[in-house]
């Protein structure tokens, strides 16, 4: 079994981070997380030793630098199950999506199935397309559980359905969404379908090809990562439907005044100098949560969110969203005390006891018009947070109760 107590020697800040005292209760892992002493040291020992440019220079110091950068790159992709030539690097999960979304080619009447719990980046390029090119967009609604509601997959699917866009997990629900079975639907009626990872490679054990999808997107710094370095796995086979969105320096092969023609993937789909310290940073990360093995991640998290969702039920006036079951959920708690604001609950969280939750609506406006919520206050967990972190969270609430309600 993970022990926190361990993990959390290797993170700075949680040793730094101290108000009036207190200890920095850090919650808000599913918008970015905590960056380990591996990390950090992996991203300064390239700014200091190699720092140089990729793929240009035929002196020793920038093979050095291409190395470093092209074997991040396979260990990510091993990570994942994927092979290096099929790993794009980008920005972020947002890049990932909109490279998917303005990369394909859309005839006008074709149509796209998302669902009503995307976040705002899993939604608002494929509203870009739509306007854009005349596709149509469809929606997979959810069940009072909090689950999607897949019986209603078959009312919305039709002749016409070129891609099916949806997330792992919520990153409010913290609803894992069986997305081996969509695959497999997917596949049997020939249509694309792409996974939001964001909140699931960070946490659970991802292997892109047994899940069977055509791209997978997320992000480095929600999984220990830095900011600014995000992964595409775009399926072999599919790259030539993605034509590249940026083009210019390094993702051509030749190039005259008048045409070029692409390099192979995946530095097609990679124009321009890569953030090289955020590859080295991210592999490094992988290397951190490949030690402490996903499935140990996994079960810890499990373990947490059970204690958590328990603490958190116990306290009069709150009202907790998502499944109950952690066979479909992950770490993820969006809640609401009574009627208070949820603003005004992760304020008095911060400013009473140095606890970081997210209050609002998580950048999933339509998931919460469609829950009939204005915001909700999310706790979302990770490998450095303990159970007593839950007992501080959950007693602090109870103060708040006590005092506002
Ligand atoms: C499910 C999901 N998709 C996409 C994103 C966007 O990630 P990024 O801001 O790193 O692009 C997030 C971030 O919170 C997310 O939770």
């Amino acid at each position: 079994m993970l022990d926190p107590y361990e993990v959390r020697k290797d993170f700075p800040i949680l040793s730094v981070r101290r108000s009036d005292g207190k200890p920095l209760v850090y919650l808000d892992n599913a918008a970015t997380s905590l960056k380990p002493r591996y990390v950090i040291e992996a991203i300064v020992e390239y700014y200091e030793r190699y720092t140089v440019n990729v793929h240009r220079g035929v002196y020793r110091l920038s093979q050095e630098a291409t190395e470093m950068y092209e074997d991040s790159r396979e260990r990510i992709a091993r990570f994942i199950g994927v092979s290096p030539s099929e790993l794009i690097f980008v920005k972020n999960t947002t890049e990932a999506i909109n490279l998917v979304a303005y990369g394909l080619d859309w005839n006008p009447g074709d149509e796209i199935i998302t669902t009503v719990m995307e976040h705002h980046s899993n939604l608002v390029p494929w509203q870009m397309v739509r306007d854009r090119y005349g596709v149509k967009l469809r929606f997979l609604d959810i069940t009072g559980g909090g689950t999607l509601d897949l019986e209603k997959l078959p009312d919305i699917l039709s002749e016409r359905t070129r891609l099916i866009a949806l997330t792992h997990i919520s990153n409010v629900l913290g609803t894992v969404n069986p997305v081996d079975d969509i695959a497999r639907i997917a596949r049997k009626n020939d249509i694309l379908l792409l996974v939001d990872a964001a909140q699931s490679v960070p946490h659970i054990p991802v292997d892109a090809r047994r899940i069977g999808c055509d791209f997978l997107a997320f992000s480095g710094h929600k999984m220990l990562g830095p900011t600014g370095i995000g992964c595409l796995y775009i399926r072999r086979g599919v790259e030539d439907q993605v034509k590249p969105v940026f083009t210019g320096g390094e993702m051509v092969r030749r190039v005259s005044l008048d045409r070029s023609t692409w390099n192979d993937m995946p530095w097609r789909m990679e124009p321009g100098t890569p953030n090289v310290a955020g590859a080295i940073g991210l592999a490094a990360a992988v290397d951190y949560l490949s030690r402490l093995g996903m499935d140990k991640v996994r079960s810890y998290e499990d373990r947490l969110t059970e204690y958590t969702l328990r603490r958190l039920s116990e306290i009069e006036d709150v009202t907790i969203y998502g499944p109950r079951d952690t066979r479909f959920r992950s770490g993820i708690a969006a809640f609401n005390v009574g009627s208070i604001d949820p603003h005004d609950v992760a304020l008095l969280l911060d400013e009473l006891e140095n606890i970081a939750v997210r209050s609002g609506v998580h950048c999933a406006e339509p998931l919460h018009a469609r829950l009939g919520l204005t915001g909700t206050v999310r706790a979302s967990l990770y490998i450095y947070n303990t159970m007593e972190e839950i007992d501080i969270l959950c007693d602090t609430l109870k103060k708040i109760v006590e005092t506002l309600a």
